[in-house]
């Protein structure tokens, strides 16, 4: 009976089971996720360092620190940013090789580019630089947080951040965009238009938009009033090209997004997230967070930590298994 209790009490405490295991080096921000198909080795890429990278058998871990995809850095030349500080890396494999697309940005400026490396084995020191993709620039949006996905046999890269938030572009060829206009999939109009760092899957019939909504650092002295922080939302649409809606059915186009992840627990602030289809446990959502010591410590960067839970899906919407 009192563990009976005791198990309501944690139900009503937080409404997301707990974030799985995660041992040795679990540091990790904007984090992106791949299986290497040869041997099931998983490999984590992070924001930073010409993408750090670590690598586990085991998604519990132990995770450990395996170097830089880019050590020398990008091969774009965005004046006055260092050509190593590479954000949020994008992976995916098809057929026999591994594509990375990146950011290199201004700090919150449009003046950014989306680019992409191809790697054989995803190990460290064997990423080829191809420099931009080719997205033009324009002013209803900021070429950041890209991520790649076939859409009836035809690959898209998706991309977006404040702004008018979440776009969409068809690739030509897996290093070189079309020679056409983004559309916008997601945008919320209230207030600083937060929407950002964008990951699409397929689940059945349907397509998932998910991104990170809120505000996404600064969790010290001046951390945001709660809920304003970053959390993932959810959109789905059968085309994966346009007509997302939420779980309410309203438009993602018009503000909406259901809540899949907020701040629970020993997790603040979850985002910068993907979905792995993971070979033996089906879909899983990977996220970074924030820990509440690293916010009362001010800990700037190093506060962030590596997430993961299995994903569910009931009524055709994705759940925290
Ligand atoms: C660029 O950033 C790296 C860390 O990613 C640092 O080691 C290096 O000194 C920086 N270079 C310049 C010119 O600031
Ligand atoms: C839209 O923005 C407002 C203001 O930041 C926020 O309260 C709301 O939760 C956002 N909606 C979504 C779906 O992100």
């Amino acid at each position: 009976m009192m563990f009976f209790l005791f198990c309501l009490l944690v139900a009503l405490v937080s409404a997301y089971p707990n974030r799985e295991p995660c041992t040795g080096d679990c540091w990790t921000h904007d984090p992106a996720l791949a299986q290497r198909q040869s041997d099931g080795k998983y490999f984590r890429f992070a924001t930073g360092d010409g993408v750090t990278i670590a690598t586990a058998d085991s998604l519990r871990g132990p995770w450990t620190a395996a170097g830089s995809a880019l050590a020398q850095g990008s091969d774009i030349n965005l004046n006055g940013v260092n050509k190593t500080d590479i954000w949020a890396p994008d992976v995916h494999y098809e057929n026999g090789v591994y594509y990375m697309y990146y950011v290199i940005s201004k700090l919150g400026t449009q003046d950014s580019e989306i680019g992409v490396a191809t790697s054989q084995t995803m190990e460290a020191g064997s990423w080829n630089d191809h420099g931009v993709v080719g997205i033009p620039a324009n002013g209803e949006y900021n070429r950041i947080d890209p991520n790649w996905i076939t859409i009836g046999g035809k690959p898209y890269l998706n991309f977006g951040s404040y702004w008018n938030d979440i776009f969409q572009i068809e690739m030509q060829g897996p290093l070189q965009a079309a020679a056409q206009a983004p559309r916008n999939l997601a945008f919320n109009g209230s207030l600083n238009h937060r929407e950002e760092g964008s990951f699409m899957f397929q689940n059945g019939n349907w397509f998932y938009l998910l991104f990170s909504a809120g505000i996404a650092n600064a969790y010290t002295a001046t951390y945001p009033a709660p809920g304003e922080e970053y959390s993932i939302r959810m959109c789905r649409s059968e085309s994966g090209i346009s007509g997302f809606v939420d779980m309410q059915g309203r438009k993602c186009l018009e503000s909406g997004g259901s809540m899949l992840l907020s701040s629970h627990g020993e997790v603040y602030a979850p985002g910068g997230q993907g979905v792995l289809e993971d070979q033996h446990l089906g879909p899983v959502l990977y996220y970074h967070y924030y820990t509440p010591e690293a916010k009362k410590a001010a800990a700037g960067n190093s506060g962030y930590r590596f997430g993961w839970n299995e994903l569910g899906f009931r009524n055709g919407w994705p759940y925290i298994k």
